[in-house]
């Protein structure tokens, strides 16, 4: 037998709108009148939408509106966010991708309680201008509160950007599943082997916007389904890659595809004279049971209209690569497959455990440069994320064959494909414990994560 594979009939497909304008994504307002100062609130809670017109929607959305709203600083801000939770269960809010302190991270362990509040508050320092976003943190509960809707954009800009200028277009992508009474499902067994996917995948909360480019724009990109891999196409048009999860690269590098694993963000220029569609093209990332084979998705229609082009800079950034100083870690991610009952069932481990909360995996000195081996012992692909900094990738072998790897980029969160060893470069700025994990989220708050500390 297989694990089940029950859910209630879902909505068609066809049911949603599709062909508005892409929605902007509303803005975080400051709070604050001294310069160099982010305050706001965001309140978790639950609110009534209407993706089908008629049809009502429970989602939980951070001050009403899902994905959240976007926050948008700048390097040597201090940010400070009050949360309200209004939900039912515990939460917290990490700032994925960026080194706020361990303490104002988020972390599983550090939670809000239903009805309680707490006010995270953190500077951003010179150097982290990137594309990054916030989502719950909570173990056991991760999974469900992003797919409810809790998860939003955040932009740190720098004041000396060479792309600055250039009209900006924000693309949150994000998956639902809802039945047919309107309501968003819950995990079946097989969601939680393989990761949720939805049978919408939305664009700022719209199905199949269209999304209008009158000359050259720089496209920011980000991955919030909890599962879901976009492998990106504009009809085969050539674009350009211009950063990656912890901001722009050295140079522009033109592409015709992208790979955004879940968790994983992207800037792009995209310019041309056309009417294309932003595809997600059929990847297969190893579903267990019996998945549906992958499939191409259209997620918006673009009209790109000429207009003003001009050139990249060809020089955006300098990136130093680390040299790691001795210190080596290995984190393998494997799945045990297991046969209680007659059902099978899938655990994902990390190094041969599921997490645990009151035990330290891993230990890095503060400061000192590191490689790590990344270890993909599993049929299944599975994103690698690790809180409190931004690392490099120095190698990668798949079945035993050297992967090239073209450019030097920050990142903070890595595919890792099965049989697959990718060496990383990282150091850790600040003491305290950090979570590594798999961010599909159902593996996630399964146990494929582990507590790094930092002394
Ligand atoms: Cu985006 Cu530990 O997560
Ligand atoms: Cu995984």
């Amino acid at each position: 037998t297989m694990a089940t594979t029950e859910t209630p009939p879902l909505l068609p497909v066809g049911d949603l709108p599709t062909g508005r304008a892409l929605p902007a994504l509303q803005k975080l307002k400051n709070q604050s009148n001294p310069a160099g100062q982010f305050q706001a609130t965001l309140t978790a809670a639950p609110r009534t939408v209407q993706f089908k017109p008629g049809l009502d929607t429970v989602v939980w959305a951070y001050n009403g509106q899902t994905p959240g709203p976007l926050i948008e600083i700048y390097e040597g801000d201090v940010l400070e966010i009050r949360l309200v939770n209004q939900l039912a269960q515990p939460t917290t809010i990490h700032w994925h991708g960026l080194p706020v302190p361990p303490s104002q991270d988020g972390n599983p362990g550090d939670e809000v309680a239903p009805g309680a509040e707490r006010t995270y508050r953190f500077a951003l320092p010179a150097g982290s201008a990137g594309t990054y976003w916030y989502h719950p943190h909570p173990h056991g509960h991760t999974a469900e509160q992003a797919f409810m809707g809790l998860a939003g954009p955040l932009i740190v800009r720098s004041r000396l950007d060479p792309l600055a200028g250039m009209p900006e277009q924000h693309l949150v992508f994000s998956d639902l599943k809802l039945g047919a009474d309107g309501k968003v499902v819950g995990n079946n067994d097989m969601d939680w082997m393989n990761g949720r996917e939805g049978q919408f995948v939305l664009v700022n909360g719209a199905l199949q916007p269209v999304i209008t480019a009158d000359g050259m724009q720089r496209w920011r990109l980000w991955n919030m389904c909890n599962a879901r891999y976009l492998n990106l196409s504009l009809g085969g048009q050539p674009f350009r890659l211009v950063g990656t999860d912890g901001g722009l690269l050295e140079h522009a590098r033109a592409i015709t595809q992208l790979l955004l694993a879940p968790g994983e963000r992207a800037e792009i220029v995209v310019m041309g004279n056309s009417e294309v569609s932003l595809q997600a093209l059929a990847y297969d990332r190893g579903m267990m049971g019996d998945a549906p084979p992958p499939q191409t998705l259209t997620l918006a229609k673009v009209t790109l209209s000429g207009g003003a082009t001009r050139p990249i800079p060809s020089h955006l950034r300098q990136i130093t690569p680390l040299s790691p100083g001795g210190a080596q870690k290995r984190v393998v991610f494997s799945e045990q497959m297991n046969m209680a009952g007659g059902v099978h069932s899938m655990t994902p481990l990390v190094n041969g455990k599921s997490y645990d909360m009151n035990r330290v995996d891993l230990v890095s000195q503060r400061g000192v440069v590191e490689a790590w081996s990344l270890v993909n012992d599993s049929d299944m692909d599975h994103p690698f994320h690790l809180h409190g900094t931004q690392f490099q990738i120095a190698s990668r072998t798949r079945n035993g064959q050297t992967v090239p790897e073209p450019f030097l980029a920050w990142r903070d969160t890595i595919n890792l494909r099965p049989n697959e060893t990718v060496v990383i470069h990282v150091v850790q700025p600040q003491a305290g414990p950090r979570m590594f994990h798999c961010h599909i989220l159902e593996h996630e708050d399964r146990g494929m994560m582990g507590i790094l500390s930092v002394v």
